[in-house]
């Protein structure tokens, strides 16, 4: 019964290494673009995908499990902004259902502690979805624009002794 929590739960950690691997990937790539807005926003999640780590190993750990740290994927070399924010909101979409279904069958074998854990994943992965889905319906609202925009913020913040993320 604990060896399938902490099966999921390891899981869930693979995902959320590849997570963190992949934002930074595109913090990298969408900072040396001078696109600062996405930047900031993909470290950020980055960060909070590492505290999801977090709380997953110490849950792993209580059930006397081994942590796996092996990411689940490897890191797509994708430079185009678009392309990014798509995979991105693949990728929160995917987690939120998985953690739902994990957290059903977690309640089903009667570990309610990593039950309710995936319970709060699921509601910060909806919240990481609704930012990155909100970024891309902004590009396809104002197109190119809306890249040239984020170019110039950081031109006028370096102008004005403003930092860039
Ligand atoms: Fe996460
Ligand atoms: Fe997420």
């Amino acid at each position: 019964m604990k060896e399938k929590s902490i099966e999921l739960l390891n899981k869930a950690v693979a995902d959320e290494l590849t997570a963190v691997h992949q934002y930074m990937y595109f913090h990298f790539h969408c900072d040396d673009q001078g696109y600062d807005l996405l930047a900031g926003l993909f470290k950020k999640t980055a960060i909070e995908e590492m505290i999801h780590i977090e709380q997953l190993a110490e849950r792993i750990l209580f059930l006397d499990g081994e942590v796996e740290m092996e990411a689940s994927e490897k890191v797509k070399k994708i430079h185009d902004v678009k392309e990014m924010l798509k995979m991105a909101v693949e990728m929160e979409e995917s987690s939120a259902r998985d953690y739902n279904l994990w957290a059903n069958e977690c309640s089903a074998n009667a570990d309610s502690i990593s039950k309710q854990l995936f319970e709060s994943l699921v509601g910060d992965e909806e919240r990481h979805f609704d930012q990155f889905d909100d970024e891309m319906n902004n590009m396809k609202k104002f197109g190119d624009n809306y890249l040239a925009l984020q170019s110039i913020e950081r031109s006028k913040n370096i102008a004005t002794g403003g930092s860039a993320e």
